[in-house]
């Protein structure tokens, strides 16, 4: 394929740092490019002159962003923060303050070297462009079985891949480290590629401190045998773990030095963290062992690249809502408080559970102690018929796949659970008919 002159300058830039990161991409990722010429280039060439008629948003007289008063009047930020175009990478101030708060949250982080965080469309966008830098079709992605839905539209539909599943969990308590190891020591290819989600959508589970060193051993382990993986890292939940023991930082921390065959994408955002779904603000953070400025600048070009040719940028507003909002003095505490009030209906289904030991007769927990989620794994029957009893019956509505029933305790008020668990076992008794 003949690429762009400027897609083979970014290509050769990472090929001279690190040839494993060339390898992992896919065609559309080799082809990519962050347009330096032409409309960018030549607008930003005449930034400051006296007249200046390259710029494509539309202005006053007077220079001001043409603003419809019955918007702007609902806001009180400065026309330009609200309403202009963002750069496709995100604005630079946004992710300088990103970068700030991810090495705060996670302090292992401190002293590694990373990409400045790109922004992204939230964190199904990120996603989409992880496809669109890494996955060629035919590709295998390497899950475990009890994934976000979505990861089907967006890595299958979109660029062809096969999700190549491993069961999650052994004996329903502790993550399948060797189910993980399995599936990459059966794939076929030099190249690999794995997404790990903690906290887990559906079931709320993160890996505890000691799985998440199996994982990263896992992988190098891997990575020394030749294997060049890319790690996808969904971090959607990040923040919301609940019980001690359990990786408080994110696996970006072990791997994003793990190796010079590994590169890890750590997806995240303020979406779930932050309570803005509805803002479609997110970020994509690269980290490799084997890496410099040179190679960190030409992989953020290329999503930048794929951004511009795909979305142009993500919200300017959103961005400078949460950017304010970060920089406010009262935030850290309001977070704590939603924090607060999601870990109490977790107790308070841990709580449940306790009291309840006869649930065990139809159902069972799977494994949580994170996130906005918790599933349960039917004994016998079919998850789908209690699903719809519980809505036709109880009033009651959950998401039911293959045998497991996923309950977002996020959105159902502390003192409905009980009552919603008890829906769960009449309709699962039902069923089951016994
Ligand atoms: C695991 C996981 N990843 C990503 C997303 C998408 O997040 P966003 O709304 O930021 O695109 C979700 C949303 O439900 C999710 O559950």
């Amino acid at each position: 394929m003949n690429y762009n002159p400027q897609a083979v300058e970014l290509n050769d830039a990472i090929r001279s740092v690190n040839p494993h990161v060339f390898n992992m991409l896919s065609d559309k990722g080799k082809a990519i490019f962050f347009p330096k010429k032409g409309i960018l280039s030549q607008s930003a060439e005449a930034k400051g002159s006296k007249i200046n008629g390259t710029i494509g948003t539309a202005l006053e007289d007077n220079g001001n962003p043409m603003v419809l008063a019955s918007l702007g009047a609902q806001l009180n930020l400065t026309d330009n923060d609200a309403f202009n175009y963002a750069p496709s990478p995100g604005r630079p101030d946004f992710r300088k303050t990103w970068n700030d708060m991810m090495t705060k949250k996670n302090p292992s982080l401190k002293g590694k070297t990373f990409s400045q965080p790109v922004v992204t469309s939230a964190l199904t966008h990120g996603l989409s462009m992880a496809g669109y830098l890494f996955v060629n079709e035919g590709d295998e992605i390497i899950s475990p079985d009890l994934y976000w839905e979505n990861y089907d539209l967006i890595f299958s539909n979109a660029y062809g891949a096969a999700l190549k599943l491993f069961p999650a969990f052994v004996n329903n308590s502790s993550f399948n480290v060797d189910g993980l190891k399995s599936a990459i020591d059966e794939s076929k290819g030099k190249k690999v590629i794995v997404i790990l989600n903690f906290p887990n959508n559906p079931t709320g589970y993160t890996i505890t401190t000691d799985e998440a060193a199996a994982i990263k051993n896992l992988l190098v382990a891997a990575a020394n045998g030749g294997k060049e993986i890319v790690v996808i890292i969904d971090d959607a939940y990040f923040g919301l773990v609940y019980e001690n023991g359990i990786l408080t930082e994110s696996i970006f921390s072990y791997l994003a030095d793990a190796h010079e065959n590994i590169l890890a994408l750590k997806l995240d955002g303020p979406t779930k963290e932050d309570y803005v779904w509805g803002f479609r603000v997110g970020f994509a953070t690269f980290g490799c062992a084997k890496n410099s400025p040179v190679l960190y600048g030409a992989l953020e070009s290329k999503l930048g690249g794929a951004i511009r040719g795909n979305i142009s940028n993500a919200s300017n507003l959103g961005q400078t809502l949460l950017n304010n909002a970060y920089l406010h003095a009262g935030y850290d505490k309001e977070k704590i408080e939603k924090y607060e009030m999601l870990k109490r209906r977790y107790s308070k289904i841990k709580e449940i559970f306790k009291a309840h030991p006869h649930y065990a007769d139809y159902f069972k927990a799977v494994p949580f102690n994170s996130g906005y989620f918790m599933c349960v794994r039917i004994n016998t029957g079919n998850a789908e018929a209690v699903r719809k009893t519980l809505l036709e019956k109880y009033s009651t509505g959950t998401i039911a796949f293959n045998d497991v029933i996923r309950v977002a305790f996020s959105s159902v008020p502390i003192d409905l659970l009980e009552k919603m668990f008890d829906n769960i076992y009449l309709a699962a008794k039902e069923c089951t008919g016994k």
